[in-house]
């Protein structure tokens, strides 16, 4: 029987996390020696009308509410000439300090809390760090759950002393690699690439009358453009290629699981962390973490898809400064459709999700009819129970993917965050949304990407 491979990928991790300064502020701590993860100090950066006496304004604040104050400093806001942005270091143990936060708030045009976060700060202010531009994935990339080198007792190669070398030789690629280089080639053995083909046979012969019309559209150009064979493993690098083509989306090698949280930012910049090894050859059908038969199958056709991809970074985007608790529902969603999601097709009940299409009894399963139908719809979804040991007893249907990415944005509108983001495929980065300024800036941009269309609308007719 099939094991659902990618199953712990979304094992939620609730780590503490530590907001950092963005690339914006950061130089208000390059020169001294505050650390904004101390435990014993919070740091704030707010910014006010310039004007006279608004910083004698807002220290009053904090003389009102008792809160003592270790440093500040000043500087001209960068994004408006009206406004002074403000950095102040305070002792995290006064006991007026969130009343203080509070009544700052209602004088400043922005405020960010930037200390330590844990599930009691839930309802402050404090947002986890995020990365913002795509080099930053490298600071999480080898932050793994488990395995990578290693394997639990019950994984099939755990007794295989030339399998474990063999994954550490995957884990060390992949521990070794940073944003923008060539993904190393892998000269995949006589007895791994046996094993892919024995799972590619059988796959290919459900796609047809199982996968979504999208996939199947993809899978002949993957065979075409990316060596996708019986008795050819392809190269992450190719494929990733191939979808930087297509859709922009490009792969990343990683060793082992992610948090979810780390997991989910990767699609905010259209990149998905891919394994590289593959599982163990005593049990071709069946896997108990990804493999690269589960990315590369599974995964990698619909990345090519251009709605498909927009629905992905959707998720990933609503991740970026999330609280942990929806972080979680964010990974429910995910599993429920990346994962695990059907689609309806002229009439017709078809699986997209990776789980499934990298799965040969699961797939046939699926549209079998002993698991229960119900419509993708996140609020709810977001809060289903799943085992990641077994078949699952509930998919989620999505009428079309754009009708997925729209629903989910607007489920990500009620995640409590005090800015909006926007990805920026120009300069492969996070932009926060956070002052009039921008969202102006945007608007023109908008204007400008409209006054192309018209003009192509008026040629086209
Ligand atoms: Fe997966």
């Amino acid at each position: 029987m099939d094991g659902p491979g990618p199953a712990k990928k979304l094992r939620i991790q609730k780590p503490a996390h530590f907001v950092e300064v963005d690339a914006t502020h950061s130089s208000y701590l390059k020169n001294n020696s505050f650390n904004v993860a101390d435990d014993d100090i919070t740091s704030i950066l707010f910014s006010m009308k310039e004007e006279c006496g608004a910083l004698a304004h807002a220290l009053k604040i904090f003389k009102r509410h008792k809160v003592n104050l270790q440093h500040i400093e000043s500087r001209p806001a960068k994004n408006s000439k009206q406004h002074f942005d403000f950095f102040v270091v305070c002792d995290k143990n006064s006991n007026g300090l969130q009343e203080a936060i509070k009544e700052l708030q209602g004088v400043s045009s922005f405020l960010q809390v930037m200390a330590r976060h844990t599930s009691s700060d839930a309802g402050s202010n404090e947002v986890p760090w995020f990365p913002r531009k795509i080099a930053e994935l490298d600071r999480f990339a080898n932050q793994i759950l488990s395995y990578g080198s290693e394997l639990e007792c019950d994984h099939p190669g755990f007794k295989d002393q030339v399998y474990r070398a063999r994954r550490k030789e995957f884990a060390d690629i992949a521990f070794h690699y940073k944003h923008g280089q060539v993904i190393p080639r892998v000269e995949y053995t006589e007895d791994e690439i046996k094993t892919w083909g024995t799972i590619f046979k059988e796959l290919t012969k459900l796609y047809p009358t199982h996968a979504c019309r999208e996939f199947n559209h993809v899978f002949p150009l993957l065979m075409e453009n990316c060596g996708y064979r019986e008795d050819s493993i392809p190269q992450l690098q190719n494929v990733s290629e191939f979808l930087k083509d297509c859709t922009g989306f490009r792969l990343r090698p990683v060793a082992g699981l992610l948090s979810s949280r780390d997991f989910l930012a990767g699609l905010a910049f259209r990149v998905f962390h891919s394994t590289q090894y593959i599982r163990h050859s005593s049990k071709p059908m069946y896997t108990p973490e990804p493999d690269v038969c589960h990315e590369l199958l599974g995964h990698v056709p619909l990345f090519a898809d251009p709605v498909f991809a927009r629905f992905s970074q959707e998720i990933g985007l609503a991740s970026l400064g999330a609280p942990d608790e929806y972080i979680e529902k964010l990974a429910t969603c995910y599993w429920f459709t990346v994962e695990f999601g059907m689609c309806r097709q002229n009439g017709e009940l078809k699986a997209y999700g990776a789980g499934l299409l990298s799965s040969f009894g699961e797939l046939q399963y699926c549209l079998s009819d002993k698991p229960e139908i119900r419509a993708f719809e996140p609020s709810e979804t977001a809060v289903q129970k799943y085992p990641i040991t077994e078949f699952q007893p509930v998919y989620y249907v999505a009428e079309s993917f754009e009708h997925a990415k729209e629903k989910l944005r607007t489920y990500a509108n009620s995640i409590p965050k005090p800015f909006a983001l926007r990805y920026s495929p120009y300069t492969e980065s996070v932009e926060m949304l956070d002052c009039k300024q921008r969202v102006a800036d945007l608007v023109t941009c908008i204007k400008g990407e409209m006054g192309i269309l018209e003009n192509a609308l008026e040629k086209l007719e």
